[in-house]
Order: C-alpha cells, then sequence, then structure tokens
C-alpha cells in the first residue's frame, strides 16, 4: 500500500487568482443595482499543496471557487495570477501533450461528460494512440484491463453511455481518466449525482485507485461528511480562499476557523446537541463580487470581533503544530472553544 509522502509536493498552488469581468445584464442580476463593480472574484489568492499519493478533499459552499481551482489545474481555464507547480517546477501557460496528460478531471455529471455518440471502446482507443500509451495491437488488452480497473466488463468496449447507469458512467469516466496513466486525477464531485447506494462504490474506487495506483487526488466535496473516510488531509475553501487545511482527523476533533465548525456541525449526527448550535452560520455567502473588508466570513462568523472587519487573514501555521500541519485564516483561531469535546461526546472520531 502506498503511504503518502508528506514531503514532496506533486502539485503547488501558490497565490492563485482568477477574476471574471462580467457583462452588464450579469451585474444587474448580481448587485441589484449597488456599487457596480465589475469582476468577479473567484478566487482570491489559493495557497495549497497537493502531496504525492495523497488524497486532499478540498470542500466548501456551492461558489466558493472549488470547479475554478480544478479547472485552473487542469489547465482547462487560465489563472489571472498566481502559480501552479508540478513536481517543484512552474507549469508553462501552454501545456505540451505530455504535461497535459497527467493532470485528469473526472467531472459530477457522468451523464455530459461523455460523448453518447462515441463508444467506450473507441473512446478508450483514441486516447491510447494519441498519448501512445501501448502499441496499436495491445489497445484491446489495455482497455480490458482499464475497464476491469474501475469493476466494468470487457462487454462495455462495445456500448455507448447511454447503455450505462449513473453509477457505470461515472465508473467509464473515470476510466478514460486513468487510460492516460496521469499521476493526478482532480474528481470534481464525482458522487454528487449519483443515488446514495452508488456514492459508498464509487468512494471506494476512489480510495482503491489512490492506494493500489499511487494517485495523488484532489477530491472536491461540497460536505465533510463524504470525505470523512476517503481523504488524507482536508483544505476548506470560503469565497475564494482556503480558511483551514488539516489532516482529516486533526480538522474534525480540532477545527481551527469558525467555517469549519459550521460546516462539521452541519453533518446530522453532529448537529443532534444544542451545544452545536453555536457553531451553525445563517445566510448565503457575501458575492463574489463585493467580498466584503477585512475577514471574508465576518458578516456570519459568530466570534467576529472589530478587528475581523479590518484586518484580512491569511493562512496560518496553528501555533504549537508542526509547520504545514494545520493551518488556519482566522484571527482568533487560538481562543476558539473546545471543539473536540463536543464532537467525542457525539460520537465522532
Ligand atoms: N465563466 C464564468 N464567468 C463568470 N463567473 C463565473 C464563471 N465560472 C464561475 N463563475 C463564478 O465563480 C464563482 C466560483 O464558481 P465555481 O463554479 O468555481 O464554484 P464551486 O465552488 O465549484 O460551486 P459549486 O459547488 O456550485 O459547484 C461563482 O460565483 C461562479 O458564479
Ligand atoms: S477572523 Fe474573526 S470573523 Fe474571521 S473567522 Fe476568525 S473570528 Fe470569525
Ligand atoms: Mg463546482
Amino acid at each position: 500500500m502506498n503511504q503518502p509522502d508528506v514531503d514532496t509536493a506533486i502539485l503547488g498552488m501558490s497565490d492563485i487568482r482568477k477574476t471574471y469581468r462580467l457583462s452588464s445584464s450579469v451585474l444587474q442580476r448580481f448587485m441589484k443595482g449597488s456599487g457596480r463593480r465589475s469582476e468577479l472574484t473567484a478566487l482570491a489568492g489559493v495557497d495549497l499543496e497537493l502531496r504525492r499519493g495523497e488524497t486532499l478533499a478540498l470542500v466548501g459552499e456551492s461558489g466558493s471557487g472549488k470547479s475554478t481551482l480544478g479547472k485552473t489545474l487542469v489547465g482547462s481555464i487560465g489563472a489571472s495570477s498566481g502559480i501552479i507547480s508540478y513536481n517543484g517546477a512552474p507549469m508553462p501557460a501552454h501545456r505540451d501533450k505530455e504535461l497535459s496528460r497527467r493532470i485528469q478531471m473526472v467531472f459530477q455529471d457522468p451523464y455530459s461528460s461523455l460523448n453518447p455518440r462515441i463508444s467506450v471502446g473507441s473512446m478508450l482507443k483514441e486516447l491510447l494512440l494519441l498519448h501512445q500509451i501501448v502499441p496499436r495491437d495491445q489497445v484491446r488488452d489495455e482497455s480490458i484491463r482499464i475497464l476491469n480497473r474501475v469493476g466494468m466488463d470487457e462487454d462495455a468496449l462495445t456500448a455507448y453511455p447511454s447503455q450505462f447507469s449513473g453509477g457505470q458512467r461515472q465508473r467509464i469516466a473515470i476510466a478514460r481518466a486513468l487510460a492516460v496513466r496521469p499521476d493526478v486525477l482532480i474528481a470534481d464531485e464525482p458522487v454528487s449525482a449519483l443515488d446514495v447506494s452508488v456514492q459508498a462504490t464509487i468512494l471506494d474506487l476512489f480510495e482503491s485507485l489512490q492506494k493500489e495506483l499511487g494517485l495523488s487526488i484532489l477530491f472536491i466535496a461540497h460536505n465533510l461528511a463524504v470525505v470523512q473516510h476517503l481523504s488524507q488531509r482536508v483544505a476548506v475553501m470560503y469565497l475564494g480562499r482556503i480558511v483551514e487545511v488539516a489532516e482529516t482527523a486533526e480538522l474534525f476533533k480540532n477545527p481551527r476557523h469558525p467555517y469549519t465548525r459550521a460546516l462539521i456541525a452541519s453533518i446530522p449526527r453532529m448537529s443532534a446537541e444544542s451545544v452545536n448550535q453555536q457553531f451553525v452560520v445563517h445566510g448565503d455567502p457575501p458575492s463574489p463580487i463585493d467580498i466584503p473588508p477585512g475577514c471574508r466570513f465576518s458578516p456570519r462568523c459568530t466570534f467576529a470581533q472589530d478587528q475581523c472587519r479590518k484586518v484580512d487573514p491569511t493562512l496560518q501555521n496553528i501555533a504549537g503544530t508542526v509547520v504545514g500541519l494545520h493551518s488556519s485564516a482566522c484571527l482568533r483561531a487560538g481562543e476558539l472553544p473546545i471543539f473536540s469535546t463536543i464532537l467525542q461526546r457525539d460520537g465522532a472520531q
């Protein structure tokens, strides 16, 4: 079994920013006539690393910038500024075929992510030949090997996407990503569109791929419950920034950002006790066109003080922990009330 290599980042993200210029019709919809700006900030300076051989979960509310970050990592959209590095070297703005092959993406919707007019066998053949993964006479055997790896059998080669269930289609989408032998998988909410009964089997598949193939996986999800048992580390995203990063068990036991606490408290079995109510956040996140001054979470934070509306906190190592193990972007990270006892009483890990 491969263990994550904590010393090496396969993907590094340094101050990644992405802004979109908005048309006047979009501005009217978002801003309702007040204080108009012409840009939407989807990523507001993301610092993060994906370590070799780990599954890192990226969690946050809708609109926080998770997919935008995933797309900048695979290169399907360009960042406005910042540096993405692969194996320690900055990636060029235009990636060659070899570099593109190494980072693959699996999307949320297995229905729209596969071409309905191409059979599974043709799809895999095209990729295997384009990237010269195997010689032409070995394409069929290699295609069967990949399908078997994702729990599908040889019969799938002659079938079309419409002939499969949602879970099977997601397996085929994963097979397509694996066919080119990537080092990194960016999985953007790959189970959100599936039935609950199917979700667990796809999560198991990601877990076995990480362990057996040594893949490095960025697993994007809306809620923490989905990734609790899958990921070694969790990064929490809020309004275009990473606000907390820690190993998964540590994050659940000792969350050091009020937003992370709110996400944990919103997991049903952890919110039963009234004492958790202090961590629940209300209302929607502010508009990414008009990010509040100071801490971007301050309008919704129970612990906000005056300084929080003036100082924009950056991700800092939690005092007393080894550098790189646990970071939070909260000015009051060291003063927040103890959380672990509450979770232990609720039966969490
Ligand atoms: N092409 C675009 N033009 C303008 N704004 C965009 C564009 N793509 C994304 N956005 C905006 O950027 C912000 C981040 O979007 P993104 O899709 O990355 O969020 P997300 O965290 O993946 O959300 P979800 O959980 O709903 O998938 C949102 O406010 C979104 O409306
Ligand atoms: S900096 Fe202040 S407002 Fe922001 S999360 Fe921490 S306590 Fe809340
Ligand atoms: Mg998304």
